[in-house]
């Protein structure tokens, strides 16, 4: 086995399948059953999921709304979507606990990075919301901020797209797949993988990111597998 304990990013908007805004239960639950695939393998899944399919502080800001209270709105979006993939995970049969960078006590239990570590040698998946718990940050930043924390072998960035191309594949049919990159190509040839915040902080810390495709069943466990899937960028 490639990975012993993953942190895996998943976007908000990814949950909402086909809809314009919310949570796809169909969505949710093909989530669900491929993040069960790789727990039965005896790795450990930590999951930092996005918020923009219910709120993203930037755009409110960007329609005048205060910045801060966006992203506090954005933070709060991160909790329900974390909440709906506990609950699917739960409904498939996956123990889980969810704890938050912002206290909900009621609602889940407050980011503790040892607590998180000892509920992942249980076998459990831990679900980390509210991201970093701090305004102008992105999702993609708590999660490598809480994957170097929990010191997971790689970031596994789920989106809809299979890599990373040297051309917008959307837009480009000739576009060019790169099966391994380096940190330091990846600044040079000005290609996006993560904001700079998150991206600079992985490569400080040496955590490899791995951009693949969530949306096509079985790739998780093929990519923890060993299969070569995505791009992983390293270095
Ligand atoms: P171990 O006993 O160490 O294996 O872990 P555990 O998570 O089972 O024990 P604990 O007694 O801490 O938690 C029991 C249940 O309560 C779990 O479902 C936790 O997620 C939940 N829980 C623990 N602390 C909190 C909290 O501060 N808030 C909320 N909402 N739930 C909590």
């Amino acid at each position: 086995m490639q990975y012993k304990r993953i942190l895996l990013k998943l976007s908000g908007e990814a949950l909402m399948g086909d809809r314009d805004y919310g949570i796809d239960p169909k969505r949710l639950k093909e989530y669900a059953l491929e993040i069960k695939q790789v727990v039965e393998k005896g790795i450990e899944v930590a999951i930092v999921i996005g918020g923009g399919n219910i709120f993203r502080g930037v755009s409110g800001a960007a329609n005048g709304m205060d910045r801060v209270q966006g992203d506090h709105m954005g933070m709060l979006a991160t909790c329900i979507n974390g909440l709906a993939l506990q609950s699917a995970l739960e409904d498939v049969g996956v123990y889980t606990r969810m704890q938050t960078a912002l206290e909900i006590k009621e609602v889940a239990e407050p980011y503790i990075k040892r607590k998180a570590i000892r509920h992942l040698e249980k076998g459990r998946v831990v679900i980390f919301g509210a991201g970093t718990g701090n305004p102008y940050f992105t999702t993609d930043t708590a999660a490598v901020l809480r994957a170097i924390e929990i010191d997971a072998d790689a970031i596994l960035k789920g989106t809809r797209v299979d890599g990373i191309y040297n051309d917008d594949p959307e837009k480009n049919k000739d576009a060019i797949k790169f099966e391994t990159i380096t940190f330091k190509d990846v600044i040079e040839k000005g290609l996006k993988v993560m904001d700079m915040t998150a991206f600079t902080l992985s490569e400080e810390n040496k955590l490899p990111i791995i951009v693949f495709d969530m949306n096509k069943n079985g790739n998780l466990v093929k990519l923890v597998s060993g299969e070569p899937i995505g791009t992983i960028v390293d270095y």
